[in-house]
């Protein structure tokens, strides 16, 4: 039976993606800060590499987390931004670089991008800017893995189950069911394809 991680697997992405898989006849297990079947943390490259250690044979990763930080473009600081380049980017990133040295041949890495790299909310830049950089680096870094393995990303607009808390900021975009979003982490997971973003835009 194949095995997948799914980091963030507690979350309100990473629960739909897991039951989804599971449904699949996946043997998953999670991970997360507090959560999870592991604890780590995506931020801290030593943690991510103690993580793989720990879990030893893998087919395949899921990544549904790391925070942005949003913020108004006249008060967003150069630390602010660094929670979500250290966050969301480089933790998604050396998740791939550490753990490509660690999955089985035809394994995947499925990692979570976001609509604002395309549709640009206000305080919104920094996130944008990672979600850009984070399918950048899956269109090229997919080409160079070794063994089979495959790299793509998701990039969900703003979920059902999430709309209320992010009311503020998505004004007027179509939410979508987090089932609907773990169908592109699925397809990713189980499928052929390589470098590409699964966009779910509603
Ligand atoms: N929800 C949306 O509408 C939406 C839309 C587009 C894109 N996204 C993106 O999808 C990702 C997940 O979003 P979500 O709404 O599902 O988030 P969420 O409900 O807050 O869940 C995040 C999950 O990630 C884990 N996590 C967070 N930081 C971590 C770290 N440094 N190391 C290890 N685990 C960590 C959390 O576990 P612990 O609490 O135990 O650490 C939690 O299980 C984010 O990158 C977000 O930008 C979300």
């Amino acid at each position: 039976m194949a095995k997948a991680l799914v980091i963030g697997g507690h979350g309100t992405i990473g629960q739909a993606v897991v039951a989804k898989l599971r449904e699949q006849g996946i043997n998953v297990i999670t991970a997360g800060r507090t959560s999870g079947d592991y604890k780590f943390d995506m931020t801290d490259p030593a943690s991510i590499a103690t993580l793989f250690a720990e879990i030893g044979e893998l087919d395949h990763v899921v990544v549904a987390a790391g925070a942005t930080h949003y913020a108004a473009l006249p008060e967003l600081k150069p630390e602010d931004n660094l929670t979500s380049v250290n966050g969301k980017l480089l933790g998604q990133v050396n998740t791939v670089l550490i753990g490509q040295h660690r999955l089985n041949a035809k394994g995947s890495f499925t990692l979570v991008s976001g609509i604002l790299k395309d549709y640009p909310i206000a305080r919104g830049a920094s996130s944008s800017m990672v979600n850009g950089a984070i399918d950048a680096f899956v269109h090229a870094a997919a080409f160079e893995l070794p063994r089979g393995i495959r790299l793509n990303s998701v990039s969900p607009t703003v979920l059902t189950e999430s709309a209320e808390k992010y009311a503020d900021y998505f004004k007027g975009f179509d939410p979508v069911p987090a089932d609907k979003v773990a169908n592109a982490f699925v397809r990713s997971v189980l499928g052929i394809e390589t470098g590409r973003t699964y966009y779910v835009y509603g």
